[in-house]
C-alpha cells in the first residue's frame, strides 16, 4: 500500500520498503507557439525547482488533432508519455480503456473536489476517480482587436453581429486585412463554435452541438451560421490557407489586421510580443455570444507506468498543476483562467478578469458550454465529422444549405 506525502521539495512516494523521489517527467503537448512556450516554461521551471527533470515531447497543431495522433501511436507501440496534454472528451476516452493512472490519493489530500468547478470535474474524473489535473479555462468566443486601428477608423467595440460586419468592412475599405484567419481545419471550427451561439443562442447550440439532434443540425439557424461563415471568408486575405493561427495573431499584433477571432491563447501571443490588454490590443465577445462562454481545459492527464519513480513523478506534476501558485503564474502567461474556484483575480490583466467575471456568471446563469472546436461538445469522431463539413464549406465546397445537410448526415455515420 502506497501513501503520497508533500515535501518541501518533490512529491515523494512511501511505500513500505522505501522511499521513492520524483525523477522525470516526459510530457507530450502541442504547445509550440511562443505565447504557449512561454507559459509552458512556467510548469518546466516548476518541476526542475523540485528536482524533477523534463522530457519535452512536442507536437504542433492547435486544437492537438495531430498530438492526438502521435500519443494512439505511442500507446500502440507500447510506450505512452508519463504525462500528456488532452483535452474534454479525448480524456474520457483514454480512461474508459483503462490507459490512465488514478489520482484520487492526491486529489483527496489536496481537496481538489471543492475547488474545480464541475463543468471541469465532468472531464477530469471518470467513473468518480480523478484522472488528470485541469491547468486552466481558457473560452474560445473571443474577437482580438487591433486597437490603433480601432482608433484610426473611429470604431467602438461592435454590440452587434451588424455592428462586427461594419467594422471590417471599414477596415476593409482603409487598405487593412479585416479579419486574420489561418485556414486550418481546427481554426475554422472555432469560429464556426461562435456562428452557432451567434444565431441560435444557448439552447441552440445545446440541441446541435452537444445533444447533436438532427433537426438542429439540419435547421434554418444552421444554414445561417454558415450564411455567417462565408462573410467572415469575404474578410480574410487570399494568404489565410493553412496559416498558423499564431502567426494570424500576429498580423493583429502588428497592425496588419483589424480582428482575429480566436481563443484567448491568442491573448499569449500578445503578451509574448510585449503588448498589453486594454492598450495596443483588446479583447470582446464575439457579438451575439455575449453572456455566454464556449470554454475548453487543457489537463495533464498521466498514463499508467510501473516504476515507482515514474509515477512518483506523475503526482510531482499533477501537484505543481493543481498548486494555486501556479494557476496564476501559468495563466497569467498562457491567456487562459484558473481551473480553480478560488483564485484571486488581482494578478490578471483587463482581458482575464473580465475572462474570469464572465465564466463565473455563464456558469451560474446556464451560459457555459463545452466547445465542439476544442473536444469540450462531444466525442472525438463527431468533431472530426463536424471539422470536415465546416471546413469543406468555408473553402466553397457547399453551399450554405447544402453544409447544414451534410452537418446531419457526417454527424449521423459518425455516432
Ligand atoms: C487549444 C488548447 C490551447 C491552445 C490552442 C492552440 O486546443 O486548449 O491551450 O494551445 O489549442 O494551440
Amino acid at each position: 500500500m502506497r501513501m503520497m506525502k508533500i515535501t518541501g521539495a518533490a512529491l515523494v512516494l512511501m511505500s513500505s520498503t522505501a522511499i521513492v523521489h520524483a525523477d522525470n517527467v516526459e510530457v507530450l503537448h502541442w504547445w509550440t507557439s511562443g505565447g504557449e512556450a512561454a507559459a509552458l516554461n512556467v510548469l518546466k521551471g516548476d518541476l526542475e525547482g523540485q528536482g524533477v527533470g523534463w522530457t519535452d515531447m512536442p507536437v504542433a497543431g492547435g486544437g492537438g488533432s495531430d498530438a492526438m495522433t502521435v500519443l494512439r501511436a505511442r500507446v500502440t507501440a507500447g510506450d505512452p508519455p508519463t504525462a500528456v496534454q488532452m483535452l474534454g472528451f479525448s480524456i474520457q476516452d483514454w480512461a474508459a480503456e483503462g490507459a490512465l493512472a488514478n489520482l484520487n490519493g492526491l486529489a483527496e489530500e489536496q481537496g481538489w473536489a471543492d475547488v474545480v468547478p464541475a463543468a471541469l470535474q465532468q472531464f477530469s474524473t471518470f467513473e468518480g476517480n480523478w484522472v488528470s489535473a485541469p491547468v486552466n479555462v481558457h473560452s474560445t468566443n473571443w474577437v482580438w482587436a487591433n486597437s490603433a486601428i480601432m482608433a484610426e477608423l473611429g470604431l467602438e467595440q461592435p454590440g452587434s453581429w451588424d455592428e462586427f460586419v461594419a467594422a471590417m468592412e471599414a477596415a476593409e475599405a482603409a487598405g487593412y486585412t479585416a479579419l486574420a484567419h489561418g485556414g486550418q481545419a481546427w481554426q475554422d471550427a472555432t469560429i464556426f463554435d461562435s456562428m452557432v451561439m451567434g444565431v441560435g443562442g444557448p439552447d441552440f447550440y445545446q440541441a446541435a452541438m452537444v445533444d447533436l439532434d438532427p433537426e438542429a443540425l439540419g435547421s434554418e439557424q444552421m444554414v445561417e451560421a454558415f450564411q455567417r461563415m462565408e462573410t467572415l471568408r469575404g474578410f480574410v486575405d487570399d494568404n489565410f490557407s493553412g496559416r498558423d493561427w499564431n502567426l494570424a495573431s500576429a498580423m493583429v499584433a502588428n497592425g496588419e489586421a483589424l480582428f482575429q477571432i480566436m481563443g484567448d491563447w491568442a491573448k499569449g501571443e500578445f503578451i509574448a510580443a510585449g503588448q498589453t490588454a486594454g492598450e495596443e490590443f483588446q479583447c470582446f465577445r464575439v457579438p451575439g455570444t455575449e453572456g455566454t462562454v464556449t470554454f475548453n481545459s487543457d489537463q495533464f492527464a498521466m498514463f499508467n507506468v510501473t516504476d515507482d519513480a515514474s509515477m512518483a513523478s506523475q503526482m510531482a506534476m499533477a501537484s505543481a498543476v493543481m498548486s494555486p501558485e501556479f494557476q496564476v503564474a501559468f495563466n497569467t502567461v498562457k491567456g487562459s483562467v484558473p481551473a480553480r474556484t478560488d483564485i484571486s483575480d488581482a494578478e490578471f490583466d483587463a482581458c482575464g478578469q473580465l475572462g474570469m467575471a464572465q465564466l463565473a456568471d455563464a456558469a451560474a446563469n446556464g451560459g457555459l458550454f463545452g466547445s465542439m472546436a476544442h473536444g469540450h461538445a462531444n466525442n472525438p469522431s463527431v468533431q472530426n465529422a463536424m471539422y470536415d463539413v465546416i471546413t469543406a464549406h468555408f473553402n466553397g465546397e457547399f453551399d450554405a444549405a447544402t453544409a447544414a445537410e451534410e452537418m446531419v448526415t457526417a454527424v449521423e455515420l459518425a455516432m
